[in-house]
């Protein structure tokens, strides 16, 4: 019964799509470059160089390999999901579709975290290259200005600034085309493409060693946690965005077909790249050099390539701004999507007159972004956006095995092959990345479940338009 109410509200006809202005206009690899462009950012630019020298030491490869494993195994499930549910509501239909409407409740909210931080995060990672670039045309800005208080500055005011700015442009209503972003993606490949060729021949195998610094897993006195595990829970932060692919549902050509092909294919390709980057960088360069907010690119500085430096840096700044605006956008599209179910205050799905934007929720949503941007620290940011991502990975696995149960006959274009196995290995990965995320992580995150369970409670259960439906 859920799964029709489902695609009743969510998934649209042609002709409803026209009504609407969206045209199916993206083919497979438009998709493929979607993903791509929404995962390439922070997580290899930057979190590569903290998780090798404070985690995984060289092994951070070996963290890249085991985080991108636990994503494969959830991309069959969502490849799965997206051609046989449908719609643009990402985890949060499926879930819908799955378990009804508190857990799809849940899910939004959790994905509300996973963007909304995201945003902050990556805008972190920007800020890093950013004031670096600054430095290096001789206009530094002052410690206090770039760094959040727990790492001995003021506030992170870059970080602050580019999130009020994008709130600008999506007020007045700038879509991330599919050209652009192909652009994008083009312009992010070039600077990794630099980077790839200049390593390569400056390799000195004798910063491999010791390879495996930190050990596996351990949780220190104060509570963090390090090791190639905890590792691969940090850096799982690099593949966060391939499920973006299944919000493009609405605009695909042929979604039934292409969007397991642009999940899984965007998937790949960037492990690959990751695995390829993570090697040499920490080839290159000793793993302690590495703790530093623009990783990649003072690397090469180090080896005497300033030219090749500042290329990658300018091509980080502009390929870091569109991941922003995809997430960004995402956000406001998920709250939209939330408020129009009822399962959020119809406060937040008003679109401006003038505009044509929901302008409340864009703005709202900035200024919670730069305070949180300005004032947390990256690497609490990412583990934050990861336990939140981990968790919506665990129920769209579980989700395929239960519509296998519950709809056996639903078709599937689309079918995880070796019957359940990739979900439950996507469940067990997923869940034992979660595990090796520290103490305080999960506090966070069990607060802003609280939170979500209350709201759900005190407004949405009554106000909802799906249990209507139902
Ligand atoms: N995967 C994206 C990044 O690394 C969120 O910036």
């Amino acid at each position: 019964m859920a799964l029709q109410i489902f695609r009743t509200k969510h998934v649209t006809s042609e002709q409803e799509n026209i009504e609407r202005g969206l045209k199916r206009c993206l083919s497979a690899w438009d998709l493929a470059f979607l993903g791509i462009g929404a995962i390439i950012g922070t997580g290899i630019f930057v979190l590569t160089g903290i998780a090798a020298a404070t985690q995984s030491g060289p092994a951070v490869i070996l963290s890249f390999i085991i985080a991108g494993l636990a994503c494969a195994f959830a991309a069959l499930s969502y490849a799965e999901l997206s051609a046989s549910v449908g719609g643009c509501g990402s985890a949060y239909g499926y879930s819908y579709a799955a378990f009804g409407e508190m857990i799809a409740f849940i899910i939004g909210w959790d994905l509300l975290l996973e963007y909304g931080i995201s945003v902050a995060a990556v805008a972190n990672g920007w800020s890093g290259y950013f004031s670096n670039a600054l430095t290096a045309i001789g206009f530094p800005l002052p410690d206090v200005l770039t760094k959040a208080p727990k790492m001995g500055g003021l506030i992170n005011l870059p970080a602050s600034v580019i999130i009020l700015l994008l709130m600008g442009l999506l007020i007045i209503g700038v879509k991330h085309s599919a050209k652009a972003n192909n652009a994008m993606v083009v312009v992010k490949l070039i600077t990794i493409s630099i980077f790839i060729g200049v390593a390569a021949f400056n390799v000195h195998p004798e910063n491999w060693h010791p390879f495996m610094p930190f050990g596996w897993f351990q949780t220190l006195p104060d509570g963090k946690t390090t090791g190639v595990l905890a590792g691969a829970s940090l850096v799982f932060f690099a593949y966060v965005g391939f499920d973006a692919v299944s919000t493009a549902a609405e605009e695909a050509q042929n979604p039934q077909r292409d969007l397991p092909f642009g999940i899984v294919t965007s998937l790949v390709f960037c492990t690959i790249v990751y695995i390829i980057v993570s090697g040499l960088l920490t080839g290159v360069v000793h793993y302690t050099d590495l703790n530093v907010s623009s990783p990649v690119a003072h690397a090469l500085f180090l080896l005497g390539y300033d030219w090749a430096s500042a290329l990658i840096a300018t091509g980080v700044i502009a390929g870091l701004t569109t991941v922003m605006l995809v997430l960004y956008y995402g956000l406001t599209r998920i709250i939209f999507a939330m408020s129009r179910d009822g399962l959020l205050s119809a406060f937040f799905s008003e679109v401006n007159v003038n505009t044509q934007t929901p302008v409340r929720v864009i703005v709202l949503c900035g200024i919670i972004i730069a305070l949180i941007a300005g004032f947390i620290p990256l690497g609490d940011l990412a583990e934050l956006v990861n336990i939140g991502t981990l968790a919506a990975f665990v129920l769209v696995c579980l989700g395929v095995i239960v519509l296998r149960i519950t709809q056996p006959d639903m078709h599937r274009p689309f079918v995880a092959p070796f019957g359940v196995l990739f979900p439950v290995l996507g469940m067990l990965s997923c869940g034992a990345l979660m595990a090796f995320l520290p103490a305080i992580t999960w506090l966070r995150f069990v607060v802003w479940l609280v939170i979500g369970l209350i709201v759900y409670f005190g407004y949405s259960m009554n106000n909802s338009k799906l249990a209507e439906s139902d």
